[in-house]
């Protein structure tokens, strides 16, 4: 085809248009404090989040149950890695390290694309440690302050201590070189120093290691970028590598997480601002600063009874429903302050 004098002006006025908005990308990248991905939507309020603002990334196995997931956070894109099912939409290289395995298979992949927000998760929808009085995990995230979220970068999902704060780890103290690692009492305490050595050289030895247990946990994409990827890789290498069990990598990288993105080695929020500024739940009861037993109590078995939570610890039936609006109403969700002082 030949051109004409014409069509190679309108080639050249496309060219420069092309030019143009590459321009205005490039530009938009390096607007401060706002993401990539909201520079493309500034037209609507920041406030308002997107589908890839927010993603869910979430651990599972293939008998666990997710469609609680479907229905749930219609504005959050989903992840769900099924790590016992190589041919899942998202799998990931070895199930090894339990959700550790996951977290940093996400991160790994979609390093240079992240939302502005991530948060991992397991995957059922009642799990003991899920700090709600019915250990609901979907109420527990329907009640999370994005915004408080961003101002942070990372957050733990549970206010509780009970598990983990002020103190669960002491490296120095709890070392033991000489522990076998496949043994089925080993504690990851035993482990934890050599692993850090390994894991993060640059950060000096911590006397004590505190965070609310169970490993689920929001980042803004920012904070986890405060790392090159070649990190989050050798993390997984490790944790591919090692000939820890997958109990005790798992535990390690649970008590390690809030360092690596950049946290104190002790994160312990007082219970009561961090129900506050994390869920919006201000001025509950507190018994100490650990503790508001209202909202969550440390229940008698890990293993809720099934059935749950229509069925009781005792097996008897209960109007859930009604439960909830009682508790609702207790505890009435609240924009906190911290949350509606940014931007
Ligand atoms: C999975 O959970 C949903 C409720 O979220 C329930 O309706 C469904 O029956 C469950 N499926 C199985 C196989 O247990
Ligand atoms: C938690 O911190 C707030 C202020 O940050 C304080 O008013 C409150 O007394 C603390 N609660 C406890 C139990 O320490
Ligand atoms: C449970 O309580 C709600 C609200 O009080 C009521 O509408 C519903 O009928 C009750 N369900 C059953 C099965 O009793």
């Amino acid at each position: 085809m030949r051109f004409t004098p014409g069509r190679k002006k309108i080639t050249s006025i496309w060219l420069w248009l092309l030019l143009v908005i590459a321009f205005l990308v490039a530009l938009s990248q390096f607007t401060p404090h706002t993401s990539r991905i909201s520079s493309w939507t500034f037209e609507r309020p920041l406030q308002k989040e997107t589908p890839s603002d927010v993603v869910l990334v979430v651990a599972s196995q293939r008998e666990d149950n997710t469609t609680w997931l479907q229905s749930a956070f219609p504005d959050w894109e989903k992840v769900v890695f099924v790590t016992d099912d190589e041919n899942a939409a998202n799998s990931v290289p070895a199930n090894r390290g339990r959700e550790a395995m996951v977290y940093l298979t996400f991160i790994i992949e979609h390093y240079d694309n992240l939302p502005r927000v991530a948060i991992f998760h397991h995957a059922s929808e009642y799990q003991w440690h899920n700090d709600d009085p019915l250990f609901d995990g979907r109420r527990v995230l329907s009640r999370l302050q994005i915004p408080y979220v961003e101002q942070k970068g990372y957050v733990n999902l549970r206010c509780a201590w009970t598990l983990g704060c002020p103190a669960e780890i002491r490296p120095f103290d709890e070392s033991d070189l000489n522990a076998v690692p496949t043994s089925p009492d080993a504690r990851a305490g035993w482990f934890y120093k050599a692993a850090f050595e390994e894991l993060f050289p640059e950060i000096p030895m911590p006397q004590v290691v505190g965070v609310s247990c169970c490993a689920q946990f929001a980042v803004t994409a920012e904070r986890i970028r405060k790392r090159p990827r070649a990190d989050y890789e050798r993390y997984r290498r490790w944790l591919l590598e090692t000939p820890l069990a997958d109990s005790l990598s798992g535990r390690i990288l649970e008590y390690s997480w809030h360092i690596m993105f950049g946290e104190e080695a002790v994160y312990c929020p007082n219970a009561s601002d961090c129900y506050c500024n994390l869920f919006g739940l201000c001025n509950i009861h507190c018994e100490d600063e650990g503790n508001c037993r209202s909202q969550y109590t440390l229940p008698k078995y890990s293993q809720l009874p099934s059935g749950w939570p229509d069925i009781d610890w005792d097996g008897t039936w209960r109007n859930i429903t009604e439960l909830r609006t009682e508790q609702e109403l207790d505890f009435a969700p609240r924009p906190s302050l911290a949350s509606r002082q940014i931007r």
